[in-house]
């Protein structure tokens, strides 16, 4: 069966900037899913999977967030995927 990529997370960081600093909540973190895929992400409380959906979604709030490398390609209906997170636009 051929697989299709709907959804691919490449080497996504996100940092938040704090009163004792920057934190990196999300480092350097790559999964995709194909079609028919159902992705269960398990870590203890504060590893970063809510950030991580926010941050697939455009929702990190900035400030005090930023989304400081990565790329997340989305597969939508039309079939071409999109970079969401659009860093590389000009
Ligand atoms: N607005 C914010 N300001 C500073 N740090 C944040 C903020 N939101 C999340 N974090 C930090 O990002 C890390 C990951 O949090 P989160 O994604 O909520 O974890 P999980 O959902 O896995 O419990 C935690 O260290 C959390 O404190
Ligand atoms: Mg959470």
């Amino acid at each position: 069966m051929k697989q299709e990529r709907i959804l691919e997370v490449s080497q996504l960081t996100v940092e938040f900037t704090t009163d004792n600093g920057v934190v990196q909540a999300v480092r350097d973190l790559s999964f995709h899913i194909d079609k028919g895929e159902t992705l269960a992400v398990v870590g203890e409380s504060g590893s970063g999977k809510s950030v991580t959906s926010l941050a697939i979604m455009r929702l990190i709030p900035s400030p005090p967030g930023r989304i400081v490398s990565g790329q997340v390609w989305f597969r939508g209906k039309d079939g071409q995927p999109k970079d969401l997170i659009g860093l590389t636009e000009a």
